[in-house]
């Protein structure tokens, strides 16, 4: 079977299909997730706390999001690959943006790349399209601007949801195939969705988006402090770690390994 393409999650859009989006960066988890039949895998800058061990996603490269995006399209084999912009790489001008859309693109192989941010990244969005590059928004709490935010805060109660309906318009006029919603009221995803052609993609912003995103390491239960807004489906923490302790244990009381997997 080909690729999911972006052509598959408009008509989705038209047809009122749910569908969703789950984080990866390497190549075996991508494997999974894509013989589990998740459609989109994102390369998060989410990596940056999630695999990089740093505390945010500031601090993520372009030079070490690319290999991780590489991975994740050779490990898969029909989910559409996304990958992020990292913080700096984009901002600067729409020649910036695409200079480094064109790197993912080529160096990983990914299929579109998502970056953050309204109104003033419209040029970049705009010249990425022209070029060939599917764009892929995110609007709310857009992590990059952490600082700016002062924390990891709903965005949009009250007024201020009119503004990033506005942005939302902005994105979509600018030509992104969808757009990321996070930690926004779901009253305010639901005005967004209604009001727009092509998909949202919600992670903290209520059931009436048309696809949910989630952070792997959230939804597996490997997260020691997820966000209130995740679920963990499984255990693996407790799993990995008790594995982990009944492998220790058979090293040392010489019950690994057995003659099954011993060579003579
Ligand atoms: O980097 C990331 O994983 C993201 C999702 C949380 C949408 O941007």
């Amino acid at each position: 079977m080909a690729r999911f393409t972006i052509a598959d999650l408009a008509a989705w859009k038209k047809a009122g299909k749910k569908w969703a989006m789950l984080t990866s960066y390497d190549s075996v988890t991508a494997s999974v997730f894509d013989e589990a039949g998740v459609p989109v895998l994102l390369v998060g800058d989410s990596a940056g706390n999630n695999f990089l061990g740093e505390e945010n996603t500031i601090p993520v490269t372009v030079d070490e999001l690319i290999p991780l995006a590489r991975a994740v399209v050779r490990g898969s084999e029909k989910a559409l690959v996304v990958a992020d912009l990292p913080f700096g790489s984009y901002e600067v001008n729409a020649e910036q943006a695409l200079q480094t859309g064109i790197r993912f693109l080529k160096e990983a192989k990914a299929h579109a790349v998502k970056l953050e941010g309204g109104v003033r990244v419209s040029e970049q969005i705009r010249n990425l399209v022209k070029h060939g590059i599917p764009v892929m928004g995110h609007l709310g709490m857009t992590p990059q601007s952490v600082n700016a935010f002062g924390g990891f805060k709903v965005q949009g109660r009250n007024e201020s949801g009119d503004a990033i309906l506005a942005d939302a318009l902005a994105l979509q006029e600018a030509g992104c195939f969808a757009l990321v919603l996070e930690l926004v009221p779901a009253e305010l995803a639901q005005r967004i969705t209604d009001a727009l052609n092509i998909p949202t993609i919600g992670i903290g912003a209520g059931i009436n988006c048309d696809a949910q995103v989630l952070v792997w390491t959230d939804l597996m239960g490997l997260t020691k402090k997820p966000p209130r807004f995740a679920r963990a489906y499984k255990d693996l923490r407790s799993e990995m770690i008790a594995g982990t302790k009944a492998w220790l244990a058979d090293v040392d009381n010489q019950q690994f390994p057995a003659e099954a997997e011993t060579f003579h």
